[in-house]
């Protein structure tokens, strides 16, 4: 800490922060566009000038850039100096001159640093009376749009997307007075990361597409805390909604997660809220078994009450989970079935990857990394995982590191472009590779035999270098459906931890609640499928699950076909619909609250945004959380008592009850009795408009504000500011523990991979856009969402006799013939895949049921119709 002087106030301060950064950390009034606090000074707006002086005797001083200025001992500054203050109001009478003054029309408007900063600078009149230089904006895309002529030319953008996101297609273009922003020519911008723009630029040049879609003022936008549910990372994200739409999202700061940045996905994804494909009443195919009908949901939650009240109908009751749905909801349905019939949901190779991760995360020495201490790595290496499409912001944590990068995945990922060396092999290589290093990094661990010199050299190098770092981190995940590599990645981390006790690791999982559902313990889905047959199961309940992409066809067939009964829950219409006998509209994450446990094991909750019917229309709108209807369920059995769960956090301490070592999600997030000041917090500006009026062409009377007894938070303008509770963060809550010392390593070591003859071993591809179940229901990603391909060597092809693009058709091995109409594919070069592997697209809804039991051994050959499916 450092002592400086600035306005003749004394303070103490870090030594090295930025001037700015103290002046604003110390609530001082200092305006500025360049500096940002994840990308740095680099002084181009020259709007945060403050006077320096040289000790005390000097009374002229000289102007600095603040953002510039390091703190250092006995410094003497001034902020309201008028040579200073002048200064600054120059700049941006200067920076105002080109500026379209079209604040009313612009959709930055209400959160407009531009705005800000010209009204704390005093610059109210205009006096330039010139034309103004313009330009030609771009079509960047579904995510961003563009207006150049609201530019200050800060450079945040160009620093954020090409230094920071390592995006190549957007650069500054200058001629004159003429700067540039923007594309080479128009097109969709190419980083995982562009939608970050529309935060970062301080003024309306990059603003949300999709929410221009449907703007409202940025002080209409009801808000609460939420959680992205589109990835295990758990990025926190701030929703907005409006007229019981939601209209954006934005980003949360969570020091140990996201930082300041989302995804494009977690940004994007959102439109499924709002998708004409929303389940939103309660319909029944009643005993007839004919078609559809909407039923009032006291009649549905009374019949299905009273079936489940007979005990031998109750044994034949089995409810399936989702790793996409809440811990509670999740929970009770295990309460309302019973725990020996509650199965998971995952599909069955997906439930053992989660639950080696969850044994990762329970026992190794090697700690989860939260990705601000991956950003601090000195040393990565990614062992089999395409994080940028199953995880990316764990991606973009490590392009901000500082030390060798080492990627090994089956295909070409685009991390590569900042790794110190890549490798792609099979996946059981991969985890050879892994096995392989760790060996050299501690000889005691097994040696690896019959891989390739390659993969030996590899794993010597890489081995150096992990050993050299302070902070290595190892990177993993379930994404690449090998078991292999994740014990590969467990086993050289716990090598390397040996050696350094400040290594840790970062396994992503599939789904947003994927470590919080294995850690309810259901049983594998495999099992219900077999129970199925046998004829043991009468009513299915499915929660929030598609199980399409669970289970190949013939084992649904299997299942669905020897139910009398499927209840379905869930928000979003899925190829379940139609085979569903009873269906309850489920809330989204936007209309309800609950537990999400992350990758690294961290309990974090998600609030409530919006009631989904707050005006009974007459309508059988009757969208509810799905922990609600399973206790309406469970209350008309007469296994419950009215009296219980009458609230979210009396679900929370029964579950806590029976798990007890989930006991940290308690403390996750502020309970519903949280106070600031003795009021409830406000979700609703002070300035939200229409309070009186906004259900007015619904009814003449103003319904009073909905109820919200499960969180600290009300649908109201009145109580604390939102702004006062983000202030405290909520970082969550890790249910592991951070010091656990057990020790994981596991003995069982791949064999090489031999490519076949005859046979492709075919793998999972994953897109950012397209991979993902509920963001592929909003059409900003939707429309980037690759069509359906099979990716394979163009040595393969050539073997195959088939040019890029021609259709392959693809014959599972041991003679399982699939509908041959239904699974042809057409072919994309790969040059990056092994050769003997293919690789087909994860997530995209006509491959589903088909490639659900990846990876698997096939035949392929050329089709013999022209034309593709
Ligand atoms: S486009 Fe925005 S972020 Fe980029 S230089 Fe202009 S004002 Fe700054
Ligand atoms: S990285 Fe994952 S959690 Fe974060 S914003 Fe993207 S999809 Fe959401
Ligand atoms: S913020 Fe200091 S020069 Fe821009």
């Amino acid at each position: 800490m450092v002592r400086l002087q600035i306005d003749s106030r004394r303070y103490e301060v870090p030594e090295g922060k930025n001037l700015l950064d103290i002046c604003l950390s110390l609530g001082l009034e200092l305006p500025y566009f360049c500096w940002h606090p994840a990308l740095g000074s680099v002084g181009a707006c020259r709007q945060c000038a403050v006077k320096e002086f040289r000790g005390d005797d000097d009374s002229h001083g000289k102007l600095v850039m603040s953002c510039m200025t390091p703190a250092k001992e006995g410094l003497r500054i001034s902020v309201s100096d008028p040579e200073a203050v002048a200064f600054r109001k120059a700049i941006i009478e200067w920076l105002m001159l080109n500026h379209p003054h079209d604040c009313p029309v612009c959709d930055e408007g209400g959160e407009c640093h531009l705005q800000d900063m010209t009204v704390m600078t005093g610059h109210t009149y205009r006096r330039y009376r010139f034309r103004k230089r313009t330009f030609r904006d771009q079509n960047l895309g579904p995510f961003v749009n563009h207006e150049m002529n609201r530019c200050i030319a800060c450079y945040r953008c160009v620093r954020f997307y090409r230094d920071y996101a390592g995006g190549h297609d957007l650069n500054v273009f200058a001629a004159h007075d003429h700067v540039y922003f923007g594309r080479q020519e128009d097109g969709c911008l190419e980083n995982e990361f562009s939608g970050n723009l529309v935060e970062v630029c301080p003024t309306g040049v990059f603003t949300d597409k999709t929410f221009k879609k449907h703007y409202t003022r940025k002080w209409d936008l009801q808000s609460a805390p939420s959680i992205c549910v589109h990835c295990s990372l758990g990025c926190n994200t701030l929703p907005g909604e409006r007229y019981g739409m939601l209209r954006r999202i934005r980003n949360r700061y969570n020091q140990e997660i996201n930082g300041y940045f989302l995804c494009d996905r977690g940004r994007y994804g959102y439109e499924f809220v709002n998708s004409d494909r929303r389940i939103r009443a309660v319909w029944s195919r009643g005993q007839q078994k004919t078609l559809m009908q909407k039923v009032s949901p006291l009649q549905a939650v009374t019949q299905l009450g009273a079936l489940l009240s007979i005990p031998d109908r109750l044994t034949k009751t089995i409810g399936i989970g989702s790793p996409r749905a809440s811990l509670e909801a999740n929970f009770a349905l295990r309460s309302l079935v019973g725990a020996e019939r509650f199965y998971s949901g995952f599909s069955d190779l997906d439930r053992v990857l989660t639950l080696i991760a969850v044994q990762v995360l329970e026992k190794s020495r090697a700690r989860p990394a939260s990705l601000q201490q991956l950003e601090q790595s000195d040393c990565v290496l990614v062992l089999g995982e395409d994080v940028t499409n199953t995880a990316p912001r764990v991606a973009l944590a490590i392009r901000q590191t500082t030390g060798p990068i080492f990627v090994s995945t089956p295909y070409r990922t685009k991390l590569d472009e900042v790794a110190t060396l890549s490798v792609t092999l099979a996946p059981d290589d991969i985890a050879g590779l892994g096995f392989a290093i760790a060996h050299q990094i501690d000889p005691a661990f097994p040696s690896v035999q019959g891989f390739s010199t390659e993969i030996a050299q590899s794993a010597q190098g890489i081995a150096q270098a992990l050993l050299k770092a302070k902070r290595p981190v190892i990177v993993s995940g379930t994404g690449s459906l090998s078991p292999s590599i994740l014990e590969a990645a467990a086993t050289l981390s716990s090598a390397l931890f040996g050696k350094n006790a400040a290594t840790q690791i970062c396994f992503s999982v599939c789904e947003a609640n994927s470590i919080g559902l294995a850690l309810l313990e259901g049983n594998p889905l495999r099992q219900a499928v077999d129970l199925a047959k046998q004829g043991a199961v009468e009513t299915l309940f499915l929660l929030e699950n598609d199980l399409s992409r669970r289970l190949d066809e013939n084992s649904l067939k299997t299942l669905l076909s020897n139910v009398k009964t499927v209840i379905l829950l869930d928000h979003t219409a899925t190829a379940m619909l139609p085979r569903a006998d009873v269906i309850f509209p489920a809330a989204t994450f936007a209309e309800s609250d609950g537990i999400l446990i992350n990758n690294e094991g961290r309990a974090q909750k998600f609030y409530q945004i919006f009631v989904p019917n707050p005006v009974n229309l007459g309508e059988l709108s009757s969208i509810q959380e799905s922990w609600r209807w399973l206790r309406d369920l469970h209350i008309a059995s007469a296994r419950m008592d009215p009296s219980r769960w009458t609230t979210l956090d009396e679900l929370t301490e029964d579950l806590v009850k029976e798990f007890p070592k989930l006991s940290p999600i308690q403390e996750a997030a502020p309970p519903a009795s949280y106070r600031i000041a003795g009021s409830k917090i406000a979700r609703q500006d002070h300035r939200f408009s229409g309070r009186t009026a906004i259900f007015a062409d619904k009814t003449i009377r103003e319904p009073p504000p909905s109820p919200d007894p499960d969180t600290p938070f009300l649908f109201s303008m009145e109580g604390a500011p939102l702004a006062l509770a983000l202030n405290d963060g909520w970082p969550g809550k890790k249910v592991f523990g951070d010091t656990t010392a057990a020790g994981i390593s596991f003995p069982g070591l791949p064999l090489p991979f031999s490519p076949q003859e005859d046979q492709w071993w075919v793998i999972p591809l994953y897109h950012i856009f397209g991979s993902e179940e509920l963001s592929l229901a909003s059409p900003s990603i939707a429309g980037l969402a690759p069509k359906p391909y099979i990716a394979i060597h163009p040595r393969d092809a050539a073997k195959l006799g088939i040019q890029e693009g021609d259709p392959l058709e693809i014959l599972l091995a041991g003679s399982v013939s699939l509908q041959t109409e239904e699974f042809h594919l057409p072919t994309r070069f790969e040059s990056s895949l092994p050769l003997g592997i293919a690789g087909i697209p994860v997530g995209i809804p006509i491959l589903a049921g088909k490639v659900a039991q990846l990876p698997f051994w096939c035949e392929l050959s050329k089709h013999k119709m022209l034309g593709v499916a």
